[in-house]
Parts: C-alpha cells; sequence; structure tokens
C-alpha cells in the first residue's frame, strides 16, 4: 500500500514544488518507487519533469515518475486506490482549496513548509484550519507536520519561526530546508540537488528531511 505526503501550503512561493520534488528524489534514491502527482494547475513539478526527459538517463533516478499533466481533484481523490509506488509524493498548489481539500482526503502525512517570516507563518494558517476542519469532519486522517522551508543561513530567522510555529500547537520537522543557490540551479535543469550537486549542503538537508519523514510515517 503506497504512502501518501502530501506538500501544503496555501501561502506561494514558499518552496512546497522544490520540496515535492527533491524529496521524491531522495526518497527514490533510497530505492523506493515514487509518484510525483501534481496538484497545481500552474504545473510546476510537471515542468520539472519534461525538462528531465533532456538528460541521459544515467544523470537522473529512474525510480521516480512524475504526472505529465497537473491532476484536477477527481483524479486525486482516485488514489484512495493505491497505485503500485511506495510513496506518492502531491504538490499542492497556492490558494487551490478544491485540489488542497482533495489532497488531505488521501494523505498519510501532511507537510506543511513555512519560510521563516512572520507574515509567511500567520497565513499557513488558513492551510492549518483547513487540515483541522476536515479532520473533525472525519474526511482526513492526515498526520500533519510544519517545515522550517528557505532558511536563510546566518540569521535567526529559523530560530524565531521555531518560536512563532509552536503557537501553532503542530510538530514541526527536526530537518531545515536553507535557502541555497544549488536547489535553483537545479531546477533549471529539471534535476534534483541531488542529483545536480550530490555534495551539496542543499542534498545533505534533502538526505536528512527522507529520513526524518520516513520516521514520522512509521509512528503511530
Ligand atoms: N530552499 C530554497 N533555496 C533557494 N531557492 C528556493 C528554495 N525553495 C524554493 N526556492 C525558489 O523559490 C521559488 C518558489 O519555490 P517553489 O516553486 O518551490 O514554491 P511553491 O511554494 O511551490 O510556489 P507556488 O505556491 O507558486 O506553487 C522558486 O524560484 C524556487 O526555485
Ligand atoms: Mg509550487
Amino acid at each position: 500500500m503506497s504512502q501518501i505526503i502530501s506538500i501544503a501550503n496555501q501561502k506561494g512561493g514558499v518552496g512546497k514544488s522544490t520540496i515535492a520534488f527533491n524529496l521524491g528524489v531522495a526518497l527514490a534514491n533510497s530505492k523506493h518507487t515514487v509518484f510525483v502527482v501534481d496538484a497545481d494547475p500552474q504545473g510546476t513539478v510537471s515542468m520539472w519533469a519534461k525538462a528531465r526527459t533532456r538528460h541521459e538517463s544515467n544523470k537522473i533516478n529512474p525510480n521516480i515518475t512524475f504526472t505529465e499533466n497537473p491532476w484536477t481533484p477527481e483524479e486525486i481523490l482516485k488514489l484512495a486506490q493505491p497505485p503500485d509506488y511506495e510513496f506518492i509524493i502531491i504538490d499542492c498548489g497556492p490558494a487551490n482549496n478544491k485540489a488542497a481539500k482533495a489532497t488531505l482526503v488521501v494523505s498519510d502525512l501532511t507537510i506543511i513548509p513555512i519560510s521563516p517570516s512572520p507574515l509567511d507563518i500567520n497565513s499557513a494558517r488558513s492551510t492549518i484550519e483547513l487540515i483541522e476542519e476536515g479532520a473533525s469532519r472525519g474526511a482526513t486522517k492526515s498526520k500533519i507536520y510544519l517545515l522550517i522551508s528557505k532558511k536563510i543561513v546566518g540569521t535567526n530567522l529559523a530560530k524565531e519561526a521555531r518560536d512563532t510555529c509552536e503557537m501553532l500547537k503542530l510538530p514541526i520537522l527536526k530537518t531545515e530546508i536553507s535557502q541555497r543557490i544549488a536547489l535553483c540551479e537545479s531546477a533549471i535543469t529539471g534535476q534534483s540537488v541531488l542529483e545536480y550537486a550530490p555534495n551539496s549542503m542543499a542534498a545533505e538537508e534533502f538526505i536528512a528531511l527522507e529520513k526524518e519523514v520516513k520516521k514520522c510515517l512509521k509512528q503511530s
């Protein structure tokens, strides 16, 4: 049975697609089969997937497959009948309530990336309310974790963000994803940072995230 992980935050630009894509490849590098669903009408992840086809196959991990185009909420709901992958990652778009609600119904784990600015943290509240409302109706069984994303190295913002996140009363992943140029460069090439710069700090962070996510899924 597939484990379904969604990356959601109705706030735009917090790093959802970057995390979905790179976490997917990190899982594939650990020999898992991974399917990434693009649930964002902007089609960010589908575009990256198309860019990947330009690479020789030995430069990209073949264990990961992407939807060719963004899926509709109806298609997402059909995921409840699991296809043959160990992990399914769903990249949600910003402010797309219907797709986000469908995603919550099928997810085992929802990761909410938060960029460390007080305004961004505050805007995660609407996503959390959406999840809590789904949980109160019995419409989701998803575990929920916050993830510090686009942390600016050498600043105290991530620490302050952690303190603020505590008020949201949700667990925060230990791993933090920093703002790194290698992540932008790798996206341009259609590779993950693990393929583009395997020895980089950015790659290390995604390897740590992959391990922590698997641990969260195992916890009852
Ligand atoms: N950790 C990071 N380091 C450097 N750049 C990043 C990082 N995460 C995301 N970015 C850049 O920030 C921009 C937005 O990232 P991304 O598309 O992943 O966000 P998103 O939350 O999926 O946005 P949207 O809400 O529009 O779907 C992109 O240009 C991406 O390359
Ligand atoms: Mg996106």
